[in-house]
């Protein structure tokens, strides 16, 4: 089967992979951020999207998040693994673990965020904005890979670039979120929207703001990822791609019964 993966900051490559080469597809709504890597593993294919760009050229608001997820669609990948790095609000978690995010508050704005056009609208279910069978194989990955992981986390995605002021972390806490990233939306409504299965595998990198009693850096953060990069890449080889193939989940029906146009 093909499995989409999408790096965040800090893991820009699957290298424990066998490489077959780049493909570059076209969207209607332009370019990716890189071309796929495209990797083969027993039987398996694993295209790999930067969500950044190869160079990170691409801040999180710049991110062109529609012509992402339309080219995992055309290269017929319909299972994400999106992995993230986030800042941790829960006092739980430290730098280095592992979340499998369980729901999520979308704070972003000015961002392209649905596929819907005049005419052709759905209103799709996002209540659980996460694939449950692709979260349960992640989870029992993590848990063959022997890796601690905490699955029942929150997280908050803001706009960004900025990180965030100490209010609104404290502000955060209290609407229920255990983690803040700048990534998450529109990206995992968009794989709804497109009939995609999508899990977040959230890195924490650094303590949030305020929690933290360092100044936050870009620094910190990606060298925290490239410290669990292997861990990232355990998690992508152990998944059971035959329960993944064989998954009874609504994602890849989303759109039915929620179309409210009348003209299609
Ligand atoms: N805040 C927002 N996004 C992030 C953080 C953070 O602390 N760390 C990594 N991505």
């Amino acid at each position: 089967m093909k499995i989409g993966i999408i790096g965040g900051s800090g893991l820009y490559s699957v290298e424990a992979f066998n490489y077959i080469g780049e493909e570059k597809i076209e969207t209607d709504y332009g370019e990716s951020s890189a071309a796929f890597k495209i990797y083969e593993y027993s039987d398996n294919r694993y295209y790999f999207l930067a969500r950044h760009g190869i160079n990170h050229e691409f801040p999180p608001h710049l991110v062109n998040y529609r012509a992402n997820i339309a080219a995992f669609k055309r290269a017929g990948v319909d299972a994400i693994l999106s992995f993230a790095a986030v800042g941790g609000i829960n006092e739980d978690l430290n730098p280095g673990d592992i979340v499998i995010s369980d729901n999520a508050i979308d704070f972003t704005s000015g961002r392209n965020h649905t596929f819907a056009t005049m005419g052709n609208i759905h209103h799709i279910d996002i209540t659980e904005p996460f694939c449950p069978e692709l979260r349960k194989a992640v989870k029992e990955s993590c848990a063959s890979s022997g890796l601690n992981f905490s699955d029942k986390d929150v997280y908050i995605c803001t706009n960004g670039p900025r990180m965030e002021t100490a209010a609104e972390i404290k502000a955060f806490k209290k609407l229920g979120a255990d983690i803040v990233g700048m990534t998450l939306f529109p990206e995992c409504s968009l794989a709804r929207e497109a009939e995609i299965c999508y899990v977040n595998i959230s890195v924490v990198a650094n303590y949030a703001a305020s929690i933290s009693r360092n100044k936050l850096t870009a620094d910190e953060v990606v060298e925290t990822v490239k410290r669990s990069e292997d861990k990232l890449k355990r998690i992508i080889l152990n998944i059971d791609t035959n329960a993944v193939e064989n998954r009874k989940c609504d994602c890849r029906n989303a759109l039915e019964n929620t179309r409210i146009s009348k003209n299609k």
